[in-house]
């Protein structure tokens, strides 16, 4: 488009109209630049916006709303109509060095002035979780984490939400409770104690921004620097992200059939003083950690006088056998920390979770999370609360239970029908997601490439392991996309890989 520049007499401004940025905003750039690099100095008057916008051609109200913006900002004294000059206050040294047109930085990584804490956050691999960077565009085949958006009610979402919009109480307006909103704390309560064996009180349930937030919260209020603190291997990159941040020793304790080998944490680390475990679903192998681990466990963690942070981030999802209690209800001892998400059972975009603390560390816990961003949203709380006591949430559950058993059954066929002898999968009990594993010739990150250069998305397992050494694997979600898809998807891997 042809540029129509409209010089101003004293400033040679170029004016525009055919750009993006609207003709005010390019008046007042120009004024401004003119002033700091001394074009125009102090005390100098300015001609009438009338004057101005008719020697500029533009409206008057333009003129108005620049000299209006430099005169709030203080580059500019005096009411508009009545004379207006460039301000006689600013000092010397602000002018000079201002540059003309700073360029917008771009993002690079650097350590300037950062904390030794802030290297630690900074440097630490998964603070951009690797998990769940931007879950942006389509969801794809072996996507993991990411449950059926396809299906979500969002009819009656909309619904909830539209109703508490209309009557909203001044509850909904202002600020509320850094716990959450009473009524969803009740619920979850309510929810965990009649599904997961979770003995709590109300009061114990704290509503946070998703798990990663409770994991931040808890690394941070319960660790002192150098702390040792247990982690599965392979572990799920937010907890060790969050445990880094802390500043914590993270020490690696091997996962097998049963889940953590509590014998090979003792032998390691005995006085560790945390353990971060993911009990009903292991991630990312998918082990359920047996009894006898979880009161081994237990016994361990009261001598040591450790905390158990349980992530029970999907158990909703058990397709055999009877649900599994949360480790929680074994615990008599008050050292488990249970914390739970809607980022997998409803959507990770809400960004609400809960922590389940004992009483005596409420209070801390409140503090530390009121200083972090106060409190989650009211009206989502509000709306996910009426969702959970209208017996949508339960209904909810039972339909992805029933969706995700089918998916996952398609990837097992799909497995049987167009990869055998290339990749091996067991069916999982639990959970949205399965381990493929590969031949020893093939490395899972090899593996993971050839993949994506296909365009599908398989996570290798070695992304989650710290020491173990371990055969080759890919994370094959099943939540996030239709049988067809997942076909279509195999059917694309394994022509990568062959
Ligand atoms: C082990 C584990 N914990 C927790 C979460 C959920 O994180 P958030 O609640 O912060 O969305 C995930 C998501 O993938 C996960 O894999």
């Amino acid at each position: 488009m042809a540029k129509h520049a409209i010089p101003i007499p004293f400033t040679n401004i170029p004016l525009n109209p055919a750009e993006e940025v609207p003709l005010y905003r390019q008046l007042y750039d120009g004024l401004r630049e003119a002033i700091l690099t001394g074009k125009l100095a102090g005390n100098t008057r300015l001609p009438s916006t009338r004057t101005l916008s008719q020697e500029l051609g533009i409206s008057r109200n333009t003129v108005m709303t620049a000299f209006e913006q430099l005169l709030a900002e203080g580059y500019l004294q005096g009411k508009v109509g009545a004379g207006t000059y460039i301000s006689d206050v600013l000092p010397d040294d602000l002018l000079s060095p201002v540059t003309r047109k700073k360029a917008v930085p771009k993002r690079s990584a650097s350590n300037r002035g950062l904390s030794e804490r802030g290297k630690v956050l900074a440097g630490s691999p998964v603070s951009i979780s690797r998990d769940h960077g931007r879950d942006s565009g389509k969801p794809r085949a072996f996507q993991t984490g990411l449950p059926a958006l396809d299906v979500f009610p969002f009819e009656i979402w909309a619904r909830l939400l539209a109703r508490r919009w209309r009557r909203p109480t001044l509850n909904m307006l202002g600020y509320g409770e850094p716990e959450g909103f009473k009524p969803l704390r009740e619920a979850i309560a309510g929810y965990l104690s009649a599904a997961r064996a979770v003995r709590c009180s109300p009061e114990q349930v704290i509503v946070v921004g998703g798990s990663q937030q409770a994991l931040d919260l808890a690394t941070r209020l319960l660790l002192d620097p150098g702390d040792a603190a247990w982690v599965e291997d392979p572990c799920y990159a937010g907890a060790r992200g969050s445990l880094q941040g802390a500043e914590a020793q993270v020490i690696s304790v091997p996962v097998d059939e049963e889940g953590i080998d509590i014998a090979a944490g003792m032998r390691k680390c005995p006085e560790a003083k945390m353990v971060y475990i993911t009990p009903s679903h292991q991630y990312p192998l998918g082990v359920t950690m047996t009894l006898t681990r979880r009161l081994a466990l237990l016994e361990w963690a009261s001598k040591a006088g450790a905390w158990v942070l349980e992530d029970d981030y999907d158990s909703e999802f058990r397709y055999c056998g009877k649900p599994l209690a949360a480790l929680h209800g074994l615990d008599s001892d008050n050292r488990v920390i249970y914390i739970g998400t809607f980022s997998k059972v409803l959507l990770p975009s809400l960004r609400l979770g809960y922590i389940v603390v004992p009483p005596d560390l409420v209070d801390a816990f409140v503090g530390a999370r009121a200083l972090a961003d106060r409190h989650s949203p009211q009206l989502e709380q509000a709306v996910l609360t009426d969702f959970i006591n209208e017996g949508h949430f339960s209904r909810h559950i039972r339909r992805m239970r029933a969706l995700y058993a089918e998916r996952q059954e398609a990837v097992i066929e799909a497995v049987r029908a167009y990869a055998s002898g290339l990749i091996e999968v067991r069916p999982t009990e639990a959970g949205m997601h399965m381990v493929g594993w590969l031949p020893d010739h093939l490395t899972d990150r090899e593996a993971s490439q050839k993949a994506a250069q296909a365009g599908v998305t398989a996570t290798p397992l070695s992304a989650y392991t710290i020491d173990l050494q371990r055969k080759n694997g890919l994370l094959l979600g099943f939540s996030a996309v239709p049988p067809k898809d997942l076909r279509e998807g195999m059917k694309k891997l394994v022509k990568a890989l062959s």
